[in-house]
């Protein structure tokens, strides 16, 4: 498993878990050092066990060699990222081919290779390519897996999932993917086998998907702030026909993380390049982006047009709960947006604020929990669904803070609770204070608004 970040490490441990001896190369010195001293360099649920029961096991072993981690093995997994390149939002290949050209120099006998990392169409092509022309003659496959794991449930995916997607062109591919997923045969897992360009593309047209159903869904949240409807009700009126499904229809400030915006916009690309322009994804791209660098606004004009020396907390960072990943997170513009406008930011995130710290301004106040965060603040913000701020209690949120304009990107709290604490509580796509109302929240005495 040439790769440990979130997709590798966890693909390397559950096929440890499987049965498979595995040999994991990180290129990283941080997480490589992390690993071997028997620490999970990101967050997820469940995956410190694993790795130690495994590694305990002797079945999982960490390296930077990749010469190493390549001899003798069967299939090697090329798991490393593929961001958006600068400027013009195709995948960034460079580390795939790097890799590619490593594992071809240390091959020492017939070996699949495999993508695991989302991958556009054509680039197990010129995998082949690449490998042939460094070592002619020499016997390999080349196989395309894409992973569909979720960042927070990622064992379980890895471990249960709905499919698995196979693209290979040789029986002799074919089986040792199999064996690899043997356990997965035995619960009865549907294997789709296609070709390599049909698993690369099945891999993006499932992410534009889910991504284009929550585009969607905040599109008719907005309608339903215009007219009087409740978005809930109409996700839960329309996610209960079986044709369109319940999941990925959660209003919000738009999705982030590190698949969604670079996977539509690298399939956007794809699609241009290949002379069939894929319309609904790129304005998928464009809705989602306008969605999120509309939050900051949202909220100045809640707060009478301006948060200049407003104390603002916000509770949530990451791009959705149980994970630490800060990748293209909904926070970013926000937070920056606010503090542009001269707010006093106040931040908490459960996991994630290490790896937030390097994206936020200067001067922000990071806090050690939610009612921390809440302490003197005018006004409070949800960006973030993690489960421990749906349990705040709106009482002891109110007696922290200074103000009570509170904006729920979420919707995790109930308005009529929240109304009845007395606080002006605005969240997405449900009836929000009238406009009139939205004035500066700065309705209590100065004395009051000393952090506590
Ligand atoms: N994160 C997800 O939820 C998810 C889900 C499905 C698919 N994917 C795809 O999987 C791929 C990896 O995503 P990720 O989130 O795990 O990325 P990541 O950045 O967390 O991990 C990639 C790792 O590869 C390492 N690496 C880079 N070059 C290397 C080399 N030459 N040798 C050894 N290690 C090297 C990096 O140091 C890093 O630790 C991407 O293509 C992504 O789109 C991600």
């Amino acid at each position: 498993m040439i790769g440990g970040g979130y997709v590798g490490l966890v693909s390397g441990a559950c096929f440890a878990a499987f049965g498979v001896n595995v040999r994991l190369v990180e290129a990283d010195r941080a997480r490589l050092a992390a690993l071997r001293e028997g620490r999970i360099p990101i967050y997820e649920p469940g995956l410190d066990d694993l790795v130690a029961e495994n590694v305990a096991a002797g079945r999982l072993q960490f390296g930077d060699d990749l010469e190493y981690g390549v001899d003798g093995a069967e299939a090697v997994f090329i798991a490393v990222g593929t961001p958006s390149r600068r400027g013009d939002g195709h995948a960034d290949l460079s580390f795939v081919y790097a890799v590619a050209e490593q594992v071809a120099r240390a091959m020492t006998d017939y070996t699949v290779i495999v993508t695991k990392s989302t991958v556009p169409v054509g680039t197990g092509r010129r995998i082949a390519e690449i490998v042939q022309a460094i070592r002619p003659g020499l016997d390999f496959d080349v196989a395309s897996n894409p992973e569909f794991l979720r960042e927070g449930s990622a064992i379980g995916d890895f471990m249960r999932p709905d499919r698995v997607v196979i693209g290979a062109e040789t029986d002799r591919a074919r089986a040792v993917l199999r064996t690899l997923y043997r356990p997965l045969y035995l619960i009865e897992t549907p294997i789709v086998f296609t070709g390599i360009e049909t698993a690369e593309l099945t891999k993006y047209a499932a992410n534009a998907f889910l991504a284009t159903k929550i585009s969607f869904i905040n599109e008719v949240a907005t309608l339903c702030e215009k007219v009087g409807a409740d978005v809930h009700d109409v996700a839960r009126g329309i996610g209960l026909d079986g044709r369109i499904g319940s999941k990925f229809l959660h209003a919000g400030p738009g999705f982030g993380g590190s698949c969604f915006p670079k996977d539509t916009l690298a399939l956007a690309r794809i699609g241009q390049d290949a002379g069939a322009p894929l319309r609904l994804v790129e304005t998928v791209v464009s809705v989602n982006d306008a969605r999120k660098a509309s939050m900051g606004p949202r909220i100045m004009a809640g707060c009478g047009g301006s948060v200049r020396g407003l104390t603002v907390a916000v509770l949530g960072l990451t791009f959705k709960p149980d994970t630490d990943d800060m990748r293209d997170a909904p926070s970013i513009p926000v937070i920056w947006h606010l503090f542009g406008d001269g707010a006093r930011l106040r931040l908490f995130d459960p996991v994630g604020m290490a790896q937030a710290r390097a994206m936020m301004p200067d001067g922000v106040v990071w806090c050690h929990d939610a009612l921390d965060a809440a302490t003197g603040a005018d006004v409070l913000v949800v960006l973030t669904e993690w489960k421990e701020f749906r349990a705040l209690d709106p009482e002891a949120l109110k007696a922290k803070m200074a103000g009570t304009t509170i904006f729920d990107l979420r919707n995790i709290f109930d308005p009529a609770a929240m109304r009845a604490a007395g606080f002006r509580y605005f969240s997405i796509g449900r009836p929000n204070p009238a406009p009139a109302e939205t004035q500066r929240s700065a309705s209590r005495p100065a004395a009051s608004r000393v952090p506590a």
